[in-house]
């Protein structure tokens, strides 16, 4: 097995993809890492809309091409649409909080969690947070009055090299008492 915080470095954004598709069965291994992340009364307030249809595929890279970003994402062989759905909360929490209180950190931890599994299957990942909503509704048979979180783009990336990463020191974010 290997050791998380290795797998956890070698998760990084791929921005460029080879030609080669993405296995369905990859795919399906990533939706259910998701499934089984954890969430506030485990609500599990997310859906996915997996895009494997190379004419369909085409136009989610559209979608995430907004203001010249993300050019790159003409190359990613499937993406994964990550939803907001209703939370319901245990009765004694909801008298305390709105429902979707916890929702935006779980599906944080649901879509890191495709990442994370994208990453052990030898695929590369890049979130993508800026998109055009309408334009994936429409494509993708989306109610325009869902909570579009974030879109994930995958493919097998066209760099081996495993960047430093970039982040702020550990003396600097926790405290260890
Ligand atoms: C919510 C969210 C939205 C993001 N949106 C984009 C994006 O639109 N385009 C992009 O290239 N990267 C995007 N990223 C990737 C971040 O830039 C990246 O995770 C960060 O720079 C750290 O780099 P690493 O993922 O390679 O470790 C997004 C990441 C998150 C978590």
């Amino acid at each position: 097995m290997k050791d998380f915080l290795e797998l956890a470095g070698q998760r990084q954004s791929s921005r460029g993809f080879t030609d080669k598709p993405v296995e369905h069965e990859k795919l399906v291994k990533c939706i259910e890492a998701a499934r089984l992340a954890p969430s506030g009364c485990n609500a599990q307030p997310w859906s996915f809309v997996v895009v494997e249809k190379p004419d369909l595929v085409a136009e989610v890279a559209k979608a995430t091409q907004q203001m010249g970003m993300n050019g790159w994402s003409s190359t990613a062989k499937a993406f994964v649409v990550v939803l907001e759905e209703h939370a319901v909360l245990m009765p004694a929490i909801r008298k305390l909080i709105e429902s979707q209180y916890f929702a935006k950190a779980d599906l944080g931890g649901a879509y890191l969690s495709i990442c994370l599994e994208a990453a052990s299957q030898g695929l590369g990942s890049c979130i993508i947070g800026i998109f055009d909503r309408e334009h994936l509704a429409k494509t993708l048979d989306i109610p325009i009055e869902k909570t579009f979180a974030v879109v994930i783009a995958l493919g097998y990336p066209d760099e081996e090299k495993i960047r430093q990463k970039v982040r702020k020191p550990l003396e600097e974010i926790a405290r260890f008492l």
